[in-house]
């Protein structure tokens, strides 16, 4: 996917308002994959408007799998179940930019009795394969891949054996495509993971009716489980909304409030992080949707003091990461990021990333192979972004130019549409000049 048009950003006087986001992106993936292989026909309300879960979408109609949008509301999913068995496709599956659906649909692919192959664009094509080939190919798939580990991925399956994998890097991609590829698999399969990252896959699979065990971070599912369809709500995207609440923790006295939001503890640490720093934060209405915590949150400006994300934050914090670093300017003391080497790894190299274009802003920050340390009280200014076609780095530099001096052209901006295509709108009709 090439990613054009430029956005100019404007600096704000003041950010206020409520909001309600589209649906959570690694539950969406993972509820349109479980609902394909279910038995029965499921209704996803407010599935992702991310291009990467149309990419998952598109993947399972090639693999046989009918589904619609509901002509009422197009964020309304209905698919018809197949069972276990897929179609074998009759062209290579295209996953676009979505690592999430290279990595967790191989888990099922491993499982079925055909070869297929996965493909992807060109940041697609440079993210290492190897963290889902190995445990794979130990459960008896056969893949190759081009190189040591990089897309495309030939994957002949079918004929699983569980394993006991301890996985060497805490990802939640991993996990969930070696717990997907276990339901294909005879006999049980264990996970372990170094830290405890989003757990999206199991509290998904448990919604499907499977049954797996957790003892302390290993993670047990026994093959041969039948899932059945299901009815739910997806709910708001607690990742894209990171992007608003650093907007509204640079205006002192800001209040912003988004309602039916994704809490869950997997993936709220960036809650805990704008508390340290200072913004004033309270949840409502907290309520469980399939084994998912929802709430309202409301979160008010102040002074931002200073972070620290290291150790098992980093990991819980991946996809927030690129816009803490992109406020850490205005904060009093700075923010440190460390022990985040996966983030070399992702849609771009978002450390080098968000070094180059905070230092086109003005500012001064110091690399590290695994992090970012970015003093703060700094004042940075308008410049030209380039957000390497990633959503991440093209969204986290919108909110920094709200307080930066002077307008901020992001080259590259509609690579927004990987996770939320009306981003850039949102984010203007909460701001006042
Ligand atoms: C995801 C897990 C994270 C994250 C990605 C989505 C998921 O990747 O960066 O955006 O849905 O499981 P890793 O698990 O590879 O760190």
């Amino acid at each position: 996917m090439k990613f054009g048009p430029s956005v100019t950003v404007r600096p704000a006087r003041h950010f206020s308002g409520s909001l309600r986001l589209p649906g959570d992106k690694s539950i969406s993936h993972r509820y349109a994959m479980l609902a394909s292989i279910a038995e029965g026909n499921s209704r996803l309300e407010n599935y992702s408007t991310g291009a990467d879960c149309a990419s998952t979408l598109r993947c399972m109609r090639a693999l046989g799998v009918h589904w619609e949008r509901s002509d009422a509301d197009a964020n309304v999913i209905e698919i018809e179940g197949r069972g276990p068995a897929l179609k074998a496709p009759s062209n290579p599956l295209d996953c676009g930019n979505s690592g999430s659906t290279m990595r967790m649909l191989s888990g099922i692919l491993a499982g079925q009795e055909f070869s297929s192959e996965l493909f992807g664009d060109e940041s697609l094509s440079r993210r290492p394969m190897g963290r889902i080939i190995k445990p794979l190919t130990e459960m008896g798939a056969e893949i190759t891949a081009s190189g040591e580990d990089r897309p495309p991925l030939r994957i002949s399956g079918g004929n699983l054996v569980g394993i006991d994998y301890r996985m060497p890097i805490a990802s939640a991609q991993v996990k969930s495509c070696i717990l997907f590829a276990g339901l294909f698999a005879k006999g049980p399969t264990c996970v372990d993971e170094p830290l405890r990252t989003r757990d999206h896959g199991e509290v998904a699979l448990r919604a499907f009716g499977a049954e797996l065990t957790r003892q302390g971070n290993a993670t047990r599912i026994t093959g041969g489980q039948k899932l059945h369809a299901i009815d739910a709500r997806v709910p708001g995207d607690l990742s894209s909304a990171a992007f608003f609440f650093c907007a509204a923790a640079l205006f002192p006295g800001s209040q912003l409030v988004i309602d039916t939001l994704l809490m869950n503890p997997t993936r709220a640490r960036l809650l805990d992080i704008l508390i340290g720093l200072g913004v004033s934060i309270s949840i409502t209405q907290l309520e469980e949707q399939h084994g998912e915590l929802v709430g309202t949150v409301r979160v008010e400006g102040r002074r931002l003091k200073s972070a620290e994300i290291a150790g098992a934050d980093s990991a819980a914090l991946i996809d927030e990461i690129p816009v803490l670093a992109a406020i850490a300017p205005f904060t009093e003391q700075g923010i440190r990021i460390r022990d985040a080497k996966e983030l070399r790894v992702k849609e771009s190299d978002r450390i080098q990333a968000v070094a180059v274009n905070l230092r086109a802003m003005g500012a001064q920050v110091e690399e590290h192979e695994d992090g970012l340390t970015i003093p703060g009280s700094q004042k940075l200014h308008g410049a030209e972004i380039d957000s390497l076609g990633d959503h991440r780095i093209a969204m986290a530099f919108a909110v920094a130019a709200l307080r930066a001096e002077g307008d901020t052209h992001i080259q590259g901006a509609d690579a927004a549409v990987i996770s939320f295509p009306a981003y850039f709108e949102a984010l203007e009709s909460l701001v006042q000049r």
